[in-house]
């Protein structure tokens, strides 16, 4: 017999329980706090692209107070930017961290635009940071997908097990079909709704064990209506590998660039590259991350020496 057709929920009492779920067990996040500023909105947003909350929080302190705006980030030696950023992954962000800072002062008058599209045309904005930014900083009513987002969304109205790592047109148009009315309450339930499916993504609704015991919609989940199948072995989320990747011999490049500069130091390239705690990368590898590094920005060569940007 063919299994009953599962029925896609309406979204109103959607909507409903995850925002009275989310008044009762959001995380008191210092970037979501009322006297947050635009600023701490944005840094935030960009240390969040690919690092979870626990890592994000100190830096994101240290961050706001050294350069509480962006013109004192914008000013900042960039060695200072990369030593500050630390071991949040992905350096390049801090680059473009400042170089967005050092357009809001050049063409926004310091401040952080408030549209989405000026947003975007900041250096390291996406879709993303740029709709999130414009909803948590300046309540419009953008609709905001991350992959939290994307999991909830699927899950509860197609009942699909998990996301997929790529955002598809047809999840466009179901969280924007699904989204709710941008004129009701000013834009302030579809603010709310935006970080209240997210925080449910991140707590509760997540990839690899989803609590559905404490989930307020579960009664209504087509992923739960369908028997919560599991996903196929290749939609399954896996953890990205760090070991013995190009990306684990940048960072500790840059880590050794870092503890230099800290004594404004350039470092031999032989010595740096032999110093690296990493036994099992092969001289060619530490090459080709450190001319990465190079053609990336993030540290530069005089002669035989290598050093974070700006300290030659
Ligand atoms: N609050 C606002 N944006 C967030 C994000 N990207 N991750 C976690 N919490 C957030």
């Amino acid at each position: 017999m063919p299994a009953p057709a599962v029925m896609m929920p309406d979204s109103e009492p959607v909507h409903e329980r995850i925002i009275e779920w989310y008044h009762s067990f959001q995380r008191d996040l210092p970037w979501r706090r009322e006297d947050c500023s635009p600023w701490g909105v944005f840094v935030s947003e960009v240390m969040l692209q690919q690092t979870p909350v626990a890592r994000v929080l100190p830096r994101w302190e240290e961050w706001l107070h050294r350069w509480p705006t962006p013109a004192d980030c914008a000013a900042a030696p960039t060695a200072e930017i990369l030593t500050v950023w630390d071991r949040l992954g992905y350096p390049r962000r801090a680059l473009r961290l400042q170089q967005a800072a050092q357009a809001m002062v050049t063409e926004h008058g310091g401040e952080v635009p408030a549209t989405s599209d000026q947003l975007r045309a900041l250096p390291g904005v996406g879709e993303y940071t740029a709709a999130a930014v414009a909803c948590f900083a300046y309540q419009q009513p953008e609709v905001v997908v991350d992959t939290n987002v994307r999991r909830v969304l699927v899950r509860v109205f197609t009942g699909a097990p998990t996301a997929g790592k790529t955002y598809t047109a047809a999840q466009r148009r179901l969280a924007h079909d699904v989204f709710p009315d941008p004129e009701l309450d000013d834009g302030g339930l579809a603010c709310t709704w935006n970080i209240a499916a997210m925080e449910l993504g991140s707590l509760v609704c997540t990839a690899k064990s989803p609590a559905c015991d404490r989930c307020p919609v579960r009664e209504m989940c087509t992923w739960v209506a369908s028997g919560s199948p599991a996903p196929s072995q290749d939609e399954r989320p896996r953890g990205q590998p760090w070991h013995g990747t190009d990306r684990q011999v940048r960072g500790a490049i840059m880590a050794a660039l870092r503890e230099a500069a800290a004594t404004q130091r350039p470092v031999d390239e032989h010595t740096l590259l032999e110093a690296l705690p990493l036994p099992h990368a092969s001289t060619e590898q530490r090459r080709r991350c450190l001319e990465s590094l190079l053609a990336d920005g993030l540290a530069e060569r005089q002669g035989q020496s290598i050093a974070l940007p700006g300290i030659f």
